[in-house]
């Protein structure tokens, strides 16, 4: 039993941070809106803290997943952050989609203190996240990535060390920008079977089986022909990490033209009123044309 912290109880975290209780950690959670922190003690037990600074206190692995890089500054190095209460050789995993850079820089920040910082976001999803089944890319030293990894895998199917710091979010870079071009080949698949008039539920178990089968196609293609968007990943967080890749691209010279068109797609759908559907939810915009 490790005395464990988890920082940010959103969607993902606070089903994420419900493993570590249920496996026998003893948990502090830390969330910005404190009510949510609240339910989770009301859920699985342990302690709330006010600050990431309180909530770190004697914990040898501190978790968090929050927003975006400036969220993930404000929890590690902002006032009453999570760097000032940690104790040296403890482990702070970051599973915040956020940028490579911020990874980097807190790995070093993180170090000048003996702090071990690993970059560590996650695919899979809200589901994922509630069945224990995501998949952690991370980056940074291989001493720490040995001890976290068995607590990590509380709520996880697959945890992999994939470089020094940063390469873990540069892995996850990659994920979106697969994810991104596929979802637009979907839409335009489906939307041209329903102009077509096909029952696209048989066209999609018939066509799943075969060479066009996806996760996207597995999880997203019947909701998409039935027009549903209100659950899954939303296109403000898509939008977030598309900035990232596109930012980061800019960097190591990648050219990312479909990338680049889709991100421009997905403005669109946040124009519709569409920030907080699915990110399958480009369907939508091609019955505008
Ligand atoms: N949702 C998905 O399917 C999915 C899949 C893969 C990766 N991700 C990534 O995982 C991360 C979290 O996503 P999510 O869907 O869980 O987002 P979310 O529901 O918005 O959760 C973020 C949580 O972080 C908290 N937070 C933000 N700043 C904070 C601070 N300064 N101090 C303490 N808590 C703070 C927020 O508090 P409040 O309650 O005050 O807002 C919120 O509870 C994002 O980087 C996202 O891109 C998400």
């Amino acid at each position: 039993m490790t005395k464990v912290a988890f920082l940010g109880l959103g969607v993902m975290g606070f089903p994420m941070a419900g493993y570590l209780a249920k496996n026998g950690h003893e948990v502090t959670v830390c969330n910005r809106t404190r009510a949510k922190a609240e339910a989770w003690v009301a859920k699985h037990g342990g302690k709330t803290a006010d600050t990431p600074k309180a909530a770190v206190q004697g914990a040898s692995i501190v978790f968090s997943c929050v927003g975006d890089d400036p969220d993930l500054r404000a929890i590690t190095v902002g006032a009453n952050g999570a760097f000032e209460g940690m104790a040296a050789g403890s482990i702070f995993v970051d599973h915040t989609t956020a940028s490579a850079n911020l990874a980097r820089e807190l790995y070093t920040t993180a170090a000048k203190k003996g702090i071990h910082f690993i970059d560590a976001p996650v695919s899979g999803g809200q589901a994922g996240a509630e069945n224990g089944t995501l998949t952690v890319m991370c980056g940074g030293e291989a001493g720490p990535f040995e001890i976290a990894k068995p607590v990590i895998a509380h709520f996880a199917k697959a945890v992999t060390l994939l470089g020094p710091a940063g390469a873990g979010q540069l892995t996850k870079m990659v994920n979106q920008i697969c994810i991104a071009g596929l979802l637009q080949g979907l839409a335009e698949g489906i939307n041209f079977g329903l102009k077509a008039g096909l029952d696209m539920k048989q066209v999609l178990d018939v066509i799943g089986k075969g060479a066009a089968q996806s996760w996207q196609m597995d999880n997203r293609g019947k909701t998409m022909g039935d027009d549903q968007f209100d659950f899954g990943f939303a296109v403000d967080w898509m939008r977030k990490d598309l900035r990232i890749c596109l930012e980061e691209a800019k960097k190591n010279g990648a050219a990312l033209p479909v990338t680049e068109i889709i991100n421009g797609y997905y403005g669109e759908v946040q124009k519709m009123g569409g920030g907080r559907w699915d990110t399958s939810s480009l369907i939508r915009r091609l019955g505008k044309n």
